[in-house]
């Protein structure tokens, strides 16, 4: 027998069909369809990515030919006190969870607006918790087991990038952060990670905060680094032969860490020095804790290097330099 699908999660896939038959049946002159095309979003890709466009009738349509109770609809976060559509003039992005359930949507502007964000997502509720979701993961599983490794992206285009260029075992984080639920959920595919975030200040804070939840659990993982602003900017500017390389020659993330913070510090200066290696230390001792051992040697060698200093001058401040 198979369990009954939550009311609300039919509904979301009601309003996502109206969604993607409104996209398919305008016009290619419509000021989505320019922007997809701006986008080198295909209606091939539209299809497998159930994109879609909201005019801000669809939900008030789907209770009327449906006969949902309106309460179903506030449920899901689409109609603001009963009334107002959540989502107006947006391209859509459904968003399903890791089992494939149709939890939320995503909703971005096609031309710029003031005082409106660019992105706007169905609001934390019982069904849809952002930081649980990994985006397309339900659907590119798969491929992550068939090739041992995740690509870890922040943006719903740089998903759909990467898989157009043919990097398939790849999913996005909904914006910010990476928790520990997205940790043991990939587990279960693979223990291989690439991170190939933004290459922005807020992408190395991503980085960061991957890495404090992956490490822990027997994780190997790669930070890439890229000439461009995020990966989809990158796979309009190179080939996937070029992106494969850059995945390649990923940095191990203990070397990520050391130059990260190098870069804040003028290691020059003997205070930023030491407040460098405190940071350092703080990393030193994490990997400690769980037990990464097989780093901390070439943690070591590696600061070294960077700082001129002496390893067993480095080991020894690490392990007394205790955060
Ligand atoms: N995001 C969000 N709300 C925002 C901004 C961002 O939810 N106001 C999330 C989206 O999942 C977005 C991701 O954070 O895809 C990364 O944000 P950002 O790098 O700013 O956007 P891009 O994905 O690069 O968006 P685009 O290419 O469409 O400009
Ligand atoms: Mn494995
Ligand atoms: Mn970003
Ligand atoms: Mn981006
Ligand atoms: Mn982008």
């Amino acid at each position: 027998t198979q369990k009954e699908e939550p009311v609300e999660i039919t509904f979301n896939e009601e309003v996502s069909k109206l969604y993607n038959y409104n996209l398919l049946n305008l016009s290619s002159k419509h000021k989505v369809w320019q922007y997809l095309k701006k986008r080198e979003i295909t209606r091939d890709l539209v299809e497998e990515f159930e994109l879609g466009f909201a005019t801000g009738s669809e939900i008030q349509k789907v209770i009327e030919e449906n006969l949902f109770d309106k309460d179903i609809a506030k449920n899901t976060g689409l109609l603001i006190n009963g009334e107002k559509e959540f989502f107006y003039n947006r391209l859509i992005i459904p968003l399903r969870n890791n089992v494939g359930e149709l939890v939320g949507f995503a909703g971005r502007q096609i031309e710029e607006e003031m005082n409106s964000p660019k992105y706007l997502n169905t609001p934390e509720n019982k069904f849809f918790k952002k930081s649980k979701i990994l985006y397309r993961y339900y659907k590119n599983k798969k491929f992550i087991k068939e090739n041992d490794f995740v690509i870890l992206v922040e943006g719903y285009f740089d998903v759909i990038s990467m898989y157009k260029l043919g990097f398939k075992n790849v999913v996005g984080i909904l914006g910010s952060a990476f928790t520990k639920d997205h940790a043991l959920e990939l587990l279960k595919a693979t223990n291989k990670v690439v991170t190939m975030y933004d290459m922005d200040e807020s992408g190395q804070k991503v980085t960061l905060s991957t890495i404090d939840a992956l490490f822990a659990k027997d994780f190997q993982i790669a930070v890439s680094k890229y000439p461009a602003k995020d990966p989809d900017e990158l796979t309009k500017k190179h080939d996937n032969k070029y992106i494969a390389e850059i995945l390649k020659s990923s940095y191990k993330f203990h070397e990520f860490i050391i130059d990260y913070y190098a870069e804040k510090y003028d290691l020059g200066n003997e205070f930023a020095l030491e407040k460098y290696l405190k940071e350092m230390s703080r990393w030193y001792k994490k990997f400690e804790n769980v037990g990464r051992i097989s780093y901390l040697q070439s943690f070591i060698e590696n600061i070294s290097k960077k700082t001129g200093k002496g390893t067993e001058y480095i080991q020894k401040v690490l392990e007394r330099t205790s955060a």
